[in-house]
């Protein structure tokens, strides 16, 4: 197994750059104004930061809607500014991922353009093209409410064109080879200005057959073995992390059996199930959601995320699930999106509570995969429900108590700072949660700190303790012959809860002393081997097994299965099994 898989255990920060700091005045922000800030942003102690898209774009989507891959939009700077940006992240230790939006283009794109005028054009095919209206046209549409239809007719082009999103989005034709050509062309472009790798946008639509007579779509799950391919061929470390909101059964096909597919995806079973935990307090579908999405490669990663830029999806809860995360954390109809999912913030969901914002978070932080922070909770920033979609959850960033958050010298930001009521930029600002030991921002930093000496979360393999309270998570990792424990209360009351940390044969004895690593109150067992623990209302605790002597114990290598017993040996001999973590695991 490689040792120094960087993405493993990343501290990954989202944002957009038109948000994020306006150096010129203009009232968009810039990369000259998110370079300025990467002094806060390596302080904060995030190792990768992801871009959204800052292409050449009409800006219907946010930039979702490319109409030149091979540049920056003039609105945020020049290709010259983005190889700054890239090289003073570098400099700091941060990498740099970026949006890769190739499932479709901007209709503004010279592609589509050509493709519609001009039905012998080579662009024609690089589009999905139908002469009549194809009988399946008002049916999978992804913003629902809002998109009517998945064809529109173009009145240039005398046909009918596919878009899984909105009208002004046209699928590109992603099984046509010089479409497959011109994505790895995008890819290799980036890499060599000096990016880490991509996010890629809606992998199941790029690698689903498209078409007038496609009634199921199929996947074609090698192309992402292409991408991988050439990816690594270019730069070995560059990663892709997949938006992939499927099902854990198709997750294998992602991953890839032998890990030759994507390197990380967003867990979305996961996403769902822990809204669900923390409105119900009751962490049983959590668990399965996790048991579920346990089998991966060992080289593959989750990315772990609380809220995006998108809606907070729960189309994969039971009705009744879904339901009591709406009455919880967005009950009225303005909070809500596409009949699915819930537009607020984090902390005006969680009613701005830091002991839940601090669950929340820690969970995060140790459920099994890489966190990926957005811009702004780290302060606790609140939404705009004015705004249309999810825009609410994408106004700037607040840095201070200066006119316009500090964000901008304009006096009119392209979308409206936060101002006044709890979340303004008044009092939820950067600037005056860096002089609060306690404040979330303060907090945030420290829990990095304590994070990244943690490495058993991205690397290990973990076990969820039982306890028979539904309301408290237990969950122990083991890696090199060290583990670590989580306890997680998820109730608004405080719990008792009784369990054993679960070590046997010679490792049972480390067992008997939990460490507490954020607080003083650490824990013996009782005479049976048994923690007894009380956990205060939305509590959580982070243990060290056995003492703070681990790394004088920990081996250069995993413990090897014991061929007949299935149980761990002495940690002396041999690799890991290569494939399937949890798939292979006793
Ligand atoms: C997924 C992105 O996260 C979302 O913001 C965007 O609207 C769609 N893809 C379409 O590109
Ligand atoms: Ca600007």
């Amino acid at each position: 197994m490689i040792n120094d898989l960087w993405y493993k255990n990343a501290i990954l920060y989202c944002l957009s750059v038109g948000t994020y700091m306006d150096a010129n005045g203009d009232g968009i922000g810039d990369f000259t104004g998110l370079m300025r800030r990467l002094d806060y942003l390596h302080g904060l102690g995030i190792t990768a930061i992801w871009l959204m898209p800052f292409q050449v774009s009409p800006q219907r989507d946010d930039g979702y809607d490319v109409a030149d891959y091979y540049g920056v939009d003039p609105r945020y700077g020049t290709l010259g500014d983005f190889v700054e940006f890239t090289h003073a992240a570098e400099q700091r230790g941060i990498r740099v991922l970026i949006d890769l939006v190739i499932n479709h283009t901007s209709n503004e794109h010279p592609w589509f353009k050509e493709a519609r005028k001009d039905p012998h054009s080579k662009y024609r095919d690089w589009y999905v093209w139908s002469k009549k209206k194809p009988a399946n046209a008002n049916t999978g549409m992804v913003f629902p409410g809002v998109q009517k239809s998945t064809w529109s007719y173009d009145e240039e082009a005398k046909a009918w064109y596919f878009h899984r999103f909105y009208e002004f989005q046209p699928d590109l034709n992603t099984s046509h080879p010089e479409v497959q050509a011109e994505i790895l062309k995008i890819m290799g472009f980036w890499i060599q200005l000096g990016v880490s790798g991509f996010r890629m946008d809606a992998v199941p639509f790029i690698i689903a057959t498209k078409g007038p007579d496609v009634r199921k779509p199929e996947e074609q799950y090698d192309m992402l073995r292409m991408f991988r391919e050439f990816l690594q061929w270019r730069q070995g470390d560059a990663i892709v992390l997949a938006e992939a909101n499927v099902l854990p059964d198709t997750d294998m096909e992602y991953f890839g059996d032998d890990g030759d597919r994507m390197h990380m995806m967003f867990n979305f079973q996961v996403n769902q199930h822990l809204f669900y935990a923390l409105a119900a307090a009751d962490t049983r579908p959590l668990v399965k959601a996790l048991k579920a999405t346990k089998p991966r490669p060992a080289t593959a990663q989750w990315g772990l995320f609380l809220r995006n830029h998108d809606e907070l999806d729960l189309g994969r809860l039971t009705e009744e699930e879904r339901q009591i995360v709406f009455a919880a954390f967005g009950p009225k109809k303005e909070m809500q999106l596409y009949d699915r999912g819930i537009r607020r913030r984090l902390a005006p969901m969680l009613d701005g509570d830091q002991r839940r914002l601090e669950l929340a978070y820690s969970l995060l932080f140790t459920l099994p995969g890489t966190p990926v922070i957005r811009y702004g909770d780290e302060i606790g920033m609140g939404d705009d429900l004015s705004l249309p979609e999810r825009n609410c959850a994408r106004t700037p960033m607040q840095w201070s108590n200066e006119p316009q958050g500090g964000f901008t010298k304009s006096e009119k930001p392209r979308l409206p700072v936060i101002s006044g009521g709890p979340y303004g930029y008044e009092h939820i600002n950067a600037a005056i949660q860096r002089r609060h030991p306690e404040s979330m921002l303060n907090w945030t930093e420290r829990i990095i700190r304590m994070r990244k000496e943690v490495p058993e979360v991205g690397w290990g393999d973990f076990t969820v303790i039982p306890t028979r309270d539904p309301a408290v998570l237990v969950m122990r990792y083991d890696w090199r012959n060290n583990w670590v424990l989580f306890v997680h209360n998820f109730d608004a009351k405080p719990r008792e809860v009784t369990f054993s940390v679960g070590l046997d044969g010679d490792n049972a004895g480390y067992g008997k002393l939990l460490v507490n690593l954020l607080a003083e109150d650490h824990s013996r067992a009782d005479g049976s081997g048994k923690h007894r623990l009380v956990i205060e209302a939305y509590g959580y605790r982070w243990y060290r097994v056995g003492g703070l002597d681990y790394l004088l114990r920990r081996t250069e290598v995993d413990a090897p299965l014991h061929a007949k017993t299935g149980r761990r040996g002495d940690g002396m001999a041999a690799f890991p099994p290569a494939r399937s973590q949890g798939k292979m695991r006793p």
